[in-house]
């Protein structure tokens, strides 16, 4: 009989990017993906342990499973990904799950399954290897924009990540295979290509850098855009800016972590930058490319967090001027250096700091939003309801279109009205027929 599998994702865009990679190889052993959990012979969960609430909603998930599993006996559940790697000596025991895989280990998977068949006892496989999953072409639903993972796991060791712990060292996918990549992505249609890594400036093979990388993918023709996340800011330098401007499909938005604004705690979490050097990679991307926009993520509560430190983080917000942010509570990693520096800061008291903060961020996303009315932007069609399309600019903001037009297209849209932080558009004219 042909087994059906279904795959629920949490967590970064790795993971996503991961999961095509885990559809491949069960397609390729003769498995096939279903869409519903209730079909399903086999559900993986590909799992984060970023903070302790990404996990919370992964064993909260694992839970509802296992009493499915009560009515459904032959069902088997496998925890993939960061977590199946953080907690790889508890969750067949203590959590019930069938399967457990590191992110290095997927392609282990129908061996596991047939393992677990035969001695019903859970199947972990865990090991951190330097695997890139060259030769498998991950499968995706959509239509309009892909993912290519370009860098796998992480040396930065900032002292509050578990990353570096559950995804194992640094390495770059080879460039033949990237390329190879694009050209399915591209030969399905794709539009939009983001390079993913947790730190892609770094990617390199023999003598190539991240820039002739880059080069090499946007002298590919067929598509429109290319994006990449995430960038370290101890790596970024005026070169960068400068071959991005070059670039005819370099879309100019740039995530950069900030992490803190102050000095003190940017050291205790090893990042690697100052403010003031931060402050001046930012300017230096304004300078080089003004139409260029930045987003970031920023922590709050890190533990000696004191309330000059918070202070600062707001300051370099309200300067920077960032289109969007995603903002933290610090969450304690066990096993990373964080875990073992005192002292750890209340955590209503990190609270009151997050909402002032995301209070601080939504008033500068907004103003960046209304900042938009009446002008005319280039927008690529990701997708429609029966009402609305959605679409989104260069710089990485998504414009509600109140009209019905083809998804994968690029067309030239004006501002009309902003609501909330949404600019909304009418189409101006098609950019294929110019
Ligand atoms: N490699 C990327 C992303 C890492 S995880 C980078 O270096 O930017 C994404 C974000 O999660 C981080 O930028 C950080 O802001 C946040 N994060 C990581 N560990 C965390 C922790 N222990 N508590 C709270 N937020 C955390
Ligand atoms: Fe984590 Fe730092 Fe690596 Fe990003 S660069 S994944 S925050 S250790
Ligand atoms: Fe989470 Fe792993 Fe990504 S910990 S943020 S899924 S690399």
């Amino acid at each position: 009989m042909i087994k059906k599998f279904f795959i629920r994702t949490y967590g970064c865009q790795m993971n996503q990017y991961e999961a095509g990679v885990v559809s491949t190889i069960m397609d390729k052993a003769g498995y096939i993906q279903v869409n519903s959990e209730n079909d399903a012979d086999i559900i993986y969960l590909i799992t984060c342990s970023v903070r302790n609430h990404a996990e919370q909603r992964a064993l909260g998930r694992l839970n509802a499973l296992k009493r499915l599993k009560k009515s459904k006996p032959d069902l088997i559940i496998g925890i993939l990904g960061c977590m199946a790697q953080n907690y790889k000596d508890i969750l067949g025991t203590k959590y019930g799950a069938d399967l457990v895989a590191g992110p290095d280990e997927y392609l282990k998977l129908p061996d596991m399954i047939n393992a677990f068949i035969q001695s019903q006892s859970s199947q972990i496989c865990t090991n951190l290897t330097t695997e890139n999953y060259e030769g498998i072409m991950p499968k995706s639903n959509n239509k309009v924009s892909g993912f290519i993972s370009v860098m796998r796991g992480c040396n930065n060791f900032c002292t509050y990540c578990i990353v570096p712990y559950v995804r194992g060292r640094e390495r770059s996918k080879s460039k033949t295979q990237i390329i190879k990549e694009a050209e399915e992505l591209i030969k399905n249609g794709i539009k939009d290509i983001t390079l993913v890594g947790q730190n892609v400036l770094v990617w390199q093979e023999n003598n190539l850098s991240f820039l002739d990388l880059l080069k090499a993918i946007n002298d590919l023709e067929g598509f429109e855009r290319l994006r990449f996340i995430t960038s370290h800011p101890k790596d970024l330098t005026p070169k960068h800016y400068e071959v991005f401007a070059s670039l005819d499909k370099f879309c100019p938005h740039i995530h950069l972590p900030l992490q803190s604004g102050s000095n003190r705690i940017l050291q205790l979490m090893n990042r690697g930058y100052s403010k003031e050097q931060y402050i001046k990679k930012i300017e230096m991307g304004r300078k080089i490319i003004p139409e260029i926009s930045f987003s970031t993520d920023v922590m709050v509560g890190f533990p000696t967090e004191t309330e000059q430190d918070f202070n600062e983080t707001l300051e370099v917000i309200k300067q920077l001027q960032y289109d969007y942010a995603y903002m933290f509570k610090y969450s304690e990693r066990p096993s990373t250096k964080a875990f073992d520096i005192e002292p750890k800061v209340d955590v209503k008291l990190s609270q009151e700091r997050l909402i002032k903060l995301i209070e601080t961020q939504n008033q500068i996303t907004e103003q960046k939003s209304k900042d938009l009315s009446a002008k005319i932007l280039e927008v690529l069609i990701e997708s429609k309801n029966s009402k609305q399309s959605f679409a989104r600019t260069k710089t990485n903001k998504v414009v509600i279109i109140e009209e019905l037009v083809e998804i994968g297209t690029i067309y030239q849209c004006k501002i009309i009205k902003v609501a909330g932080w949404t600019p909304i558009g009418t189409i101006v004219n098609n950019m294929a027929n110019n």
